[in-house]
């Protein structure tokens, strides 16, 4: 039988509550984390000139805006660090006395409930910015799984509830876990970039991260975006390596893998709504061609009703006031 005219689909949108009551999905606070740069001196707060509204912040200054992000409802915040020297090793990646553990040391001191994640790789560290350690002109995967495990617990003794690494060196989150586990953090998660694209939508990240690879791109470990199947490749390896969250990044262009990822596996999924992502929308919206505030709330519904249980996002702090 025919369902119209019974069926009227449009009865569930003639009022504003009725649409409201039939939403399938909702994005809450609890949904987003807030990236911070973190950079050496005092006083220090410079903006971002490719990301208009993001911020790098010193140790200090970074300690009152964290006290004011939770203040706004945000529960958990990604941090990246800009060291003061780099050099071939990415030596301040692991110090004691690096950006991140001082900043993460530092942040605990005041706030004991916030979510701490912290970027877990080597490319704003190392003099050539890339993701490992050099050997015949690319990144040797295994030499550069070794400093992971030093990072990772470097941040975690600092105080990281969460570390993250980004690298996609293959057989990173086992070498990360094994460290971890035997330095005595087993209760550090980790969230793995497990399905990392090499993609042009981090250009405003790394000039904000000073992160840009002085020769070559990073094509020889970040995935090829024409490759949906090899993302599933890749988020099992980090599945059986004992990955707490797995990480589709970028997200927009990205949705069918969020959503694939999803399906497949039972563990929580996380999305990044990367930095060339942020500053389209901040672009369009600064020359009064879009509506921000609609157009992000339509953005980050779609990466959650992607499959998305986490979106990491520069439009947090703005969205924790238009989320209802
Ligand atoms: C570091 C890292 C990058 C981003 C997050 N971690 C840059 C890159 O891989 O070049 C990008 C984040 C963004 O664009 O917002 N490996």
């Amino acid at each position: 039988m025919d369902k119209f005219p019974y069926l009227r689909l449009r009865r569930k949108r003639l009022k504003e509550n009725l649409r409201k009551i039939f939403k399938e999905t909702k994005i809450s606070k609890d949904d987003l984390v807030y990236p911070l740069f973190v950079i050496p001196g005092k006083n220090k707060k410079e903006e971002i000139n490719s990301m208009p509204g993001q911020y790098r912040y010193s140790i200090d200054l970074l300690c009152e805006e964290v006290q004011k992000i939770k203040e706004e409802g945000i529960k958990a915040i990604i941090l990246f660090g800009i060291p003061e020297k780099k050099d071939e090793y990415g030596s301040e990646s692991f110090d004691e006395e690096g950006i991140i553990q001082r900043a993460v040391r530092e942040i605990r001191k005041y706030e004991k409930d916030i979510i701490i994640i912290t970027d877990l790789c080597m490319c704003e560290y190392t003099s050539h910015g890339h993701c490992g350690i050099i050997k015949n002109g690319d990144v040797d995967n295994d030499l550069t799984l070794e400093y992971l495990g030093k990072i990772a617990v470097s941040q975690a003794k600092a105080g990281a509830d969460v570390v993250a690494p980004s690298g996609m060196m293959d057989g990173q989150v086992k070498a990360i876990r094994k460290a971890l586990d035997e330095n005595g953090f087993k209760n550090t998660l980790i969230l793995s970039y497990s399905v990392k694209y090499a993609s042009s939508f981090y250009g405003p990240f790394r000039e904000a991260a000073e992160s840009a690879p002085k020769f070559g791109n990073r094509k020889t470990y970040q995935m090829d975006y024409s490759n949906a199947r090899e993302a599933i490749l890749e988020a099992e390896l980090d599945f059986e390596e004992g990955a707490d969250i797995l990480m589709v990044k970028p997200a927009l262009s990205y949705l069918d893998i969020i959503y694939r990822i999803k399906e497949r596996f039972n563990l929580p999924v996380a999305a990044y709504n990367v930095s060339g992502e942020y500053s389209m929308v901040k672009a369009a919206s600064l020359k009064g061609w879009i509506d921000e505030k609609e157009i992000v709330l339509e953005i980050l519904t779609s990466i959650k009703r992607a499959g998305a249980d986490l979106i990491i996002t520069y439009h947090a702090r703005d969205a924790v006031k238009w989320i209802e």
